[in-house]
């Protein structure tokens, strides 16, 4: 089990580190872990977020657990340089394309949602985030007009067999849960999202048990609080995807509770909590590991097929939370180490 950990900037080390430490607390054979400098913090070591020696690493792997990347101090630096690109290059580099973000609320914290409890408790939903293409990936750049004007530009696009790919991905997670599959678009404005929802339409012809709907990322947006029950898998583009995941980690009552998987053809895997470096509280012992924690439960669901002690992280990280464990982020006051420690002892 050949593990790159990257753990980058901000608050990234300290949530990397316990969730390492649940990881080494299961004792599973063959586990070899292998760090690597990412982000800004790879920049100030190598100049460059992105350095060839890690890439290396991550190339070499059979997953690579992620914490995350952003420092303000980068934000003067020519895109190419900013943390951000360690993370868009790892997903563009291994061909992660699929990123699946579930959002459920762990029994009893209905009240941290920001949603109303009634509402909050209907929340189980898995947002299939297609992660190699659309306006992150296309041509960018900042021009001057013949008039003199500076005009910011950025194409959107996305070719059909990036569409299929991902849509197949949407269509057999719906397969293994409610069969229902929502493809979040905007189709009713923009020529990318046209092409998205007839892809997605033929494709549905391979999965007639699927329920395929359709719905405009603004709308998406709105029925995401009204009524989150509704939602089985939603499959969608990189930047809608982007958006509508954050959204719904509030739904869940944190974005300090919800992992991601990043995941190429195969087995290959990145996984990361769906937050950022966070650098106003990094340091401080006040970040919440656990969507890190779920995070490498992720990890050895999807790319070692470990679903047993994925299972029993996350029961510890349940009854952890049943328990009462709360960092800042809930209200609480345990700090990163202690949550670690509680999810540890659970195990
Ligand atoms: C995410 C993050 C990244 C993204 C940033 C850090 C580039 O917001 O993983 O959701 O926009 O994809
Ligand atoms: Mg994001």
């Amino acid at each position: 089990m050949k593990i790159a950990v990257f753990a980058g900037d901000g608050i990234g080390p300290e949530v990397t580190e316990q969730a390492v430490r649940v990881l080494r607390a299961l004792g599973l054979p063959g586990l070899e872990l292998t760090e690597g400098d990412v982000g800004g913090a790879a920049y100030n070591k190598h100049g460059h977020p992105l350095p060839e020696v890690t890439l290396a690493t991550a190339r070499a792997a059979d997953a690579i657990l992620f914490g995350a990347v952003g420092d303000f101090s980068c934000d003067h630096l020519e895109r190419h340089l900013r943390p951000e690109q360690a993370i868009l290059g790892l997903r563009k580099e291994l061909g992660l394309f699929a990123n699946l973000r579930p959002a459920r609320l762990f029994a009893g914290m209905e009240g941290f949602s920001a949603l109303r409890p009634e509402v909050a408790g209907q929340i189980d939903l898995l947002i299939v985030r297609e992660l190699n293409g659309d306006v992150y990936f296309g041509e960018k750049g900042i021009r001057t007009l013949p008039d003199g004007r500076r005009q910011g530009w950025d194409m959107m696009a996305y070719a059909e067999d990036e569409v299929r790919r991902i849509a197949h991905v949407g269509f057999r997670a719906a397969m293994g849960r409610k069969k229902k599959l929502c493809s979040v678009d905007k189709a009713n404005v923009l020529e990318t999202s046209q092409l998205w929802r007839n892809v997605m339409i033929e494709v549905a012809a391979e999965y007639p048990e699927v329920e395929l709907s359709h719905m405009y990322v603004d709308n998406a947006a709105m029925q995401l609080v009204r009524a989150p029950g509704q939602f089985d898998v939603v499959v969608t583009g990189n930047l809608f995807g982007d958006i509508l995941s954050d959204q719904a980690s509030m739904c869940v009552g944190s974005i300090g509770l919800l992992a991601s998987a990043s995941l190429a053809e195969g087995t290959k895997g990145l996984y990361e909590p769906i937050h950022g470096s966070a650098p106003d509280i990094a340091g401080q012992d006040k970040a919440n590991p656990l969507a890190t924690i779920l995070s490498a439960a992720m990890l050895l669901r999807h790319s070692f097929g470990a679903e047993a002690p994925a299972a029993r992280i996350e029961a510890a990280v349940a009854r952890a939370l049943g328990d009462g464990v709360r960092g800042f982020d809930l209200g609480g006051s345990m700090g990163t180490r202690a949550i670690g420690d509680a999810v540890v002892e659970r195990l």
